[in-house]
């Protein structure tokens, strides 16, 4: 009786150490503390769990259209491949696109919904660019950039390297009237995964599409580019540059002035933010001065975009002639080509 006794004390002393250690193991895990339990961080913000990495991936990312990667691409690409064999290229084609952005953004069904019911071409392809980018990180490259000058890996300053949580470009910044409009260029943008202000862009993408559709009472589907008015500031480097700068704002807790981030000669790390002077990847649009003592192109940019008709891109089901040589011009300020 006595031996049974002890035994069932022994039982129950066993018990209850394991039960307070696997409370307490789940209390560390989920944090149920003063700090709000991981679901409740989850509804708010579903992807910021990862810890970002301390370099910005050494991958880059291109789409191909519906007709594929064709001989002028191919060359084109083949320059920032062959200079950077260190760098894993993927070249994503539509449907693979489509199947990445349902599985990786299934907690965001908002954004699953919008990207899979965009019909035009240019808009879908601009979000893509920003929602892969911000779950992976890397470098996006449209297909008509060739790289010049150093590798890759030589372009960023050795002391901003672990800061430089996003790298944009100016594409009209060196020549330009201080009162002019400046923008980042799409067609190559470099960040490590995880980065808020891209999450800013992708939220206020799908906050003009939810302003548009209202405001001509169609569906996402229905949305064209009559109704879109300008894709620059929809989707493209208007949008991208106000999002980044008003995100910056938000972490930085102040605007920064125009004068602080014009007339680069030099990289300029703003917050975690690397801006690249016009020169670096977008010579092209830029009036930079000779005499200057500048760093190097980087990429050029060929103006080869199909976006430019009234369908908004190369529709996938239907084969259409490239459009070349039209260049994206900056809120009607007029258009520039990369013809330096
Ligand atoms: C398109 O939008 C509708 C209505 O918002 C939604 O029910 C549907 O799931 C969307 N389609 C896709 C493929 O996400
Ligand atoms: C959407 O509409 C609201 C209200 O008019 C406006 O404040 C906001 O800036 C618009 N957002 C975008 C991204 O167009």
């Amino acid at each position: 009786m006595q031996v049974q006794n002890r035994f069932v004390n022994v039982k129950i002393i066993i018990l209850t150490i394991l039960s307070i250690s696997i409370i307490t193991l789940l209390y560390h895990i989920w944090g149920v503390n003063d700090r709000p339990s991981i679901w409740e961080i989850k509804d708010r913000l579903p992807f910021h769990r990862a810890k970002a990495p301390t370099e910005i991936p050494k991958k880059i990312w291109y789409k191909l259209g519906s007709q594929g990667l064709g001989d002028k691409a191919r060359e084109w690409t083949d320059t920032c491949i062959n200079k950077n064999p260190n760098y894993r290229v993927e070249f994503v084609r539509d449907q693979a696109a489509d199947a990445y952005v349902v599985k990786e953004y299934a907690d965001r069904p908002d954004i699953v919904e919008t990207y899979m019911n965009l019909s035009v071409p240019i808009l879908k392809a601009d979000l893509f660019r920003y929602l892969v980018l911000y779950n992976e990180g890397g470098i996006w490259s449209d297909l008509d950039v060739t790289c010049e000058g150093p590798p890759i890996d030589e372009w960023i300053p050795e002391q901003y390297k672990e800061a430089a949580g996003m790298v944009v470009g100016w594409e009209y910044d060196c020549g330009y009237e201080p009162t002019f409009i400046r923008m980042f260029q799409t067609w190559w943008l470099m960040s490590k995964p995880r980065q808020p202000h891209m999450m800013m862009v992708i939220e206020d993408i799908l906050e003009g599409v939810r302003n548009k559709t209202r405001e001509h009472n169609v569906a996402v589907s229905e949305l064209n580019m009559d109704m879109v008015e300008n894709v620059i500031k929809f989707t493209g480097p208007k949008r991208v540059t106000d999002s980044v700068l008003k995100s910056l704002e938000i972490t930085m807790g102040q605007p920064t002035p125009w004068e602080e981030i014009s007339h680069l000669e030099q990289p300029k790390l703003l917050g975690d933010v690397l801006i690249m002077p016009g020169y670096a990847f977008a010579l092209g649009s830029n009036g930079c001065q000779k005499d200057l003592d500048l760093g190097p192109q980087l990429v050029r940019h060929h103006y080869a975009g199909s976006w430019k008709n009234t369908k908004g891109g190369e529709r996938r089901e239907r084969r259409s002639p490239r459009h070349l040589g039209v260049a994206r011009s900056p809120l009607g300020h007029g258009s520039a080509q990369d013809g330096e």
